[in-house]
């Protein structure tokens, strides 16, 4: 095997590089590179420039050439830094319920809601869930994400929690992606759960906390702030507990009410995703923070609500990430691509803004310095399309999909 790949020569390649990490963007400021070309070692990029000349100056007993036929858009893989994707069973009954005007409330009560995924996942053995993730990673590895997070939150006792994490573990382990597992098992206070919610985080935080360190299964810890789930109140003593563990935080903050985003900034959180219920008020906090606002397009098209307000987010001074929230009840859809295009033009939304939330705005709300950009040192995860023009990509809404993708410099769609 040659130590070098030189792949190109793409008509434009796309770095994302040079932009700010925080506040809106124009189109002029992307970095584009025409008839570039990639020069690959151990699965890294190590150069990037002019294919042609790339081509006359690599030594071919050392290097592998790959010359592309037609035209081609290079950018980085995408990142979807918000999926539930370990699940049993599927919640369509609520969603036809919803769709014919039924309340939040009258779905759980006819066993729907979250409740009903955790029923259904703990019924599933670990090699049943493994399969199901295996094959919904693949399908968004398919779409361009070369990145994703999964979280748990549908075991919600020790034991199931562990199973989800081990499931997501390996995952990992038999997909040519990168899964970014999160403990949310503070998702709500399981209904077999006889004590109060406190004394439920409490037991998460003193058995379950332990066995993630020890056996490696997740250094994020996000919790659902919200009503049906855990106050402020609730939750502080245990991301408290998380910090000092030395765990990532992210929040389930402002979906419909407002105390999820005030959290994540008193606790340095990485994210605060949702924030469709979030006012000025809470817009100007998160925008005088560092924590990223992920916008979750999937959950507003899905429950059929209002999108995070991402335009005043950016025009704010906020970093705005963009996710699939991918999940059995509010977000079934699952294409990051789509959704960050549907919210485009509903929040009017530069093209550079949105491809910013989608890789190297959501790498950092992963906490992620590898990758989310494409240049020199950095994880060669990039994917192609069919095209001359980069414009063409979200004009399309989605339905004009990647003809390759590549993780780690090797081609995998
Ligand atoms: O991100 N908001 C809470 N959690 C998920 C929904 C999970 C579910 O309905 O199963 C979300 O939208
Ligand atoms: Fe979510």
């Amino acid at each position: 095997m040659k130590k070098l790949k030189l792949i190109g020569p793409f008509k434009q390649l796309i770095t994302m590089t040079g932009l700010p990490l925080k506040g809106a963007l124009s189109d002029a400021q992307l970095v584009i590179i025409d008839d570039a070309g990639m020069l690959i070692e151990d699965g890294k990029i190590k150069t990037i420039g002019l294919f042609k000349n790339m081509a006359v100056d690599a030594d071919n007993a050392t290097t592998e050439i790959t010359t592309l036929q037609g035209d081609h858009v290079c950018l980085p893989g995408f990142i979807d830094a918000h999926t539930h994707i370990c699940f049993g069973g599927s919640r369509a009954k609520d969603y036809a319920m919803r769709n014919a005007g039924k309340t939040y409330l009258e779905i759980a009560k006819a066993g729907g809601g979250i409740w009903d995924t955790v029923t259904q996942t703990r019924k599933a053995s670990t090699e049943e869930l493994i399969k199901k993730t295996i094959k919904r990673s693949k399908q968004h590895l398919k779409n361009g994400v070369t990145t994703l997070e999964v979280k748990s939150g549908y075991g919600l006792s020790v034991s199931e929690e562990l199973k989800m994490l081990r499931a997501i573990k390996t995952t990992n382990a038999q997909t040519p992606l990168d899964l970014v597992p999160t403990c949310l098992a503070a998702h709500m206070k399981p209904k077999d759960f006889l004590g109060t919610n406190t004394a439920y985080l409490e037991e998460i935080s003193s058995t379950l906390f332990p066995i993630l360190k020890e056996e490696n299964l997740s250094h994020r810890i996000d919790a659902f702030i919200e009503e049906s789930a855990f106050s402020k109140e609730e939750i502080r003593p245990y991301f408290k507990k998380a910090k000092e563990m030395d765990f990532d935080i992210t929040v389930h903050a402002d979906q419909f009410s407002t105390d999820g985003s005030a959290v994540a900034v008193e606790f340095g959180a990485l994210s605060a995703d949702h924030l469709e219920a979030s006012t000025d008020k809470e817009i100007e906090l998160l925008s005088k923070s560092n924590v990223i606002a992920t916008a979750l397009p999937g959950a507003s098209i899905g429950l059929g609500c209002a999108f995070t307000p991402a335009r005043k987010l950016l025009d704010a001074g906020c970093s705005v990430a963009i996710a699939s929230d991918h999940n059995p009840g509010s977000a079934p859809m699952g294409d990051l691509l789509t959704q960050a295009a549907i919210l485009q033009t509903f929040e009017k939304l530069s093209n550079a803004e949105v491809l910013a939330g989608i890789t190297y705005r959501a790498a950092a709300a992963l906490n992620l310095t590898d990758r989310g950009q494409l240049k020199e040192g950095l994880l060669a995860d990039f994917i192609l399309f069919h095209t001359n023009d980069y414009n063409e990509i979200l004009y399309n809404q989605g339905s004009f999909k990647p003809c390759m993708v590549f993780k780690n410099g090797a081609l995998i769609f």
